[in-house]
């Protein structure tokens, strides 16, 4: 069998790699805009991490984990999402005794045994966000800001937030006992996983993707009607300040969203086509309470609202709308020794264009000419830089612009600013440099 990687898993190459990490690092920006700082926990967990808080009626945990007997015959499972990770690990090393909220942020891995269809992988990547240890709806509402401002920077314009409220304890009873009574005597003709679900979590009907069963759950009784006084004033309070904030959204009472943990408000932020196609949810979170609990930690302060974005989900719809055309890829320059003789000297003035923050590539083994000029057109790069013995010997070099073909040469002594001057000129094309001027290169 040739060697392939693992359904459900793929390869990042080129491009795509290359958007992976400006994506990432987007979101990390704006993470620390918001006040949040990182936090990087174990890929591996005890299994019970999960079982015990993403709650034993979810699919993700019935269905999808990757679990498995370690060599001590420990059950550990590969994490299926970012919150119960971090809220084990807020309890192991005791973060609620510092200021609160605590507010965390996390990029990495997640793997679940889905079936591999579009947008859905078996390993992919959740960035996400934590605020813990408040019990405050301007903490949803800022959550939710921050997600729409990640997206807005990654250059997404036709977006739908969906909002929903599970509501609290007493709120959630009288409607899981609503269901019961709405789909016992319907759940015959249902599926084997919504037989199951009525016993574990009736709400989790309402996420069954079945469309017979869809249909069925469209009659059920609707959470709003069921919601405390408390639950409706926090929603609407969230919603007033989404109001504020000139953030758009959709009321939706079949978000119940797939993991046991949330209460109160939930949400989702969706793309849109221009024709109005639904992309499918980008992220989903909301409001949680009980996790710390669940790991032995205080339970005054048990409160948290999160999200997670799916990297793949926002990278394929990214590639598709033509929106990654101005990510950088490659490197800045492209360096040309001409001949062996000058390997040497071009090995230390690249070394040393590299420490002025440019980054360079050059071949040890100078080919012609015409064959270094290929190589430099497929590194992505914005000049090439021709070293010639006879150019050398007088302190000068050759810069190229690969783009507009100009060339010109440059003394080494002054290449600094003239990178300086060119990477300027590429980043803000109509920019006139001279008297006046307050750009970094004419202006100290
Ligand atoms: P989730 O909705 O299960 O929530 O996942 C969050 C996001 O991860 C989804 O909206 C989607 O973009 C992406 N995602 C999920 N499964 C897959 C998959 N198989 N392939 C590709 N992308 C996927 C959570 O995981 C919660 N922990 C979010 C959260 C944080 N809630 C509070 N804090």
């Amino acid at each position: 069998m040739p060697y392939i990687a693992v359904k459900g898993t793929h390869d990042v190459l080129g491009k795509e790699a290359q958007a992976y990490r400006y994506i990432t690092d987007v979101f990390k920006a704006v993470c620390e805009l918001y006040g949040y700082g990182p936090i990087e926990t174990p890929i591996l967990e005890y299994t019970e991490v999960f079982d015990r808080a993403t709650g034993e009626s979810s699919d993700v945990v019935r269905k999808e984990m990757y679990t498995f007997k370690d060599k001590g015959d420990r059950s550990v499972t590969l994490r299926p999402e970012g919150t119960a990770g971090v809220m084990r690990s807020i309890v192991t090393n005791k973060l609620y005794v510092n200021d609160l909220p605590l507010k965390l942020y996390y990029a990495g891995p997640s793997f679940r045994y889905e079936r591999p269809q579009q947008g859905r992988y078996r390993q992919f990547c959740q960035l996400g966000v934590e605020a813990v240890g408040v019990n405050d709806p301007h903490l949803d509402a800022e959550a939710i800001c921050l997600a729409m401002t990640v997206l807005k920077m990654l250059g997404f314009e036709n977006l739908k937030v969906k909002l929903n409220s599970l509501g609290d304890a007493s709120s959630r009873a009288a409607y899981k006992d609503a269901l019961r009574a709405y789909f016992a005597p319907r759940v015959e003709s249902m599926c084997e996983d919504c037989k199951q679900r009525l016993l574990l979590n009736p709400m989790r009907i309402l996420d069954c993707k079945v469309e017979a069963d869809q249909e069925i759950a469209k009659g059920a009784p609707k959470m709003k009607d069921f919601l405390s006084e408390e639950s409706e004033q926090r929603l609407y309070k969230t919603i007033s300040l989404l109001n504020e904030m000139g953030v758009e959204y959709e009321l939706d009472d079949t978000l119940v969203r797939g993991l046991d943990y949330y209460a109160e408000v939930v949400f989702e932020v969706h793309a849109i086509s221009k024709e109005g196609k639904d992309y499918g949810a980008l992220l989903g979170g909301g409001h949680y309470e009980g996790l710390l609990e669940t790991f032995g930690g205080p339970k005054d302060i048990d409160y948290g609202v999160g999200f997670g974005m799916g990297l793949e989900r926002i990278y394929s719809l990214m590639a598709d709308n033509k929106m990654l055309d101005d990510v950088k890829s490659g490197v800045d320059i492209y360096a040309m020794p001409v001949g062996a003789e000058v390997v040497d000297d071009a090995f230390s003035l690249v070394e040393q264009i590299r420490a002025l923050g440019y980054s360079v590539e050059m071949p040890f083994v100078p080919s012609k000419l015409g064959s270094m000029f290929k190589k430099a057109e497929r590194s992505g790069a914005k000049f090439a830089l021709i070293i010639g013995p006879e150019e050398l010997a007088r302190g000068m070099v050759n810069l190229k612009n690969l783009d507009s073909k100009e060339q010109k040469e440059v003394a080494i002594e002054t290449l600094d600013e003239t990178l300086d001057a060119e990477f300027e000129k590429l980043e803000n094309p109509e920019h006139e440099h001279g008297e006046g001027c307050t750009c970094g290169h004419c202006h100290d």
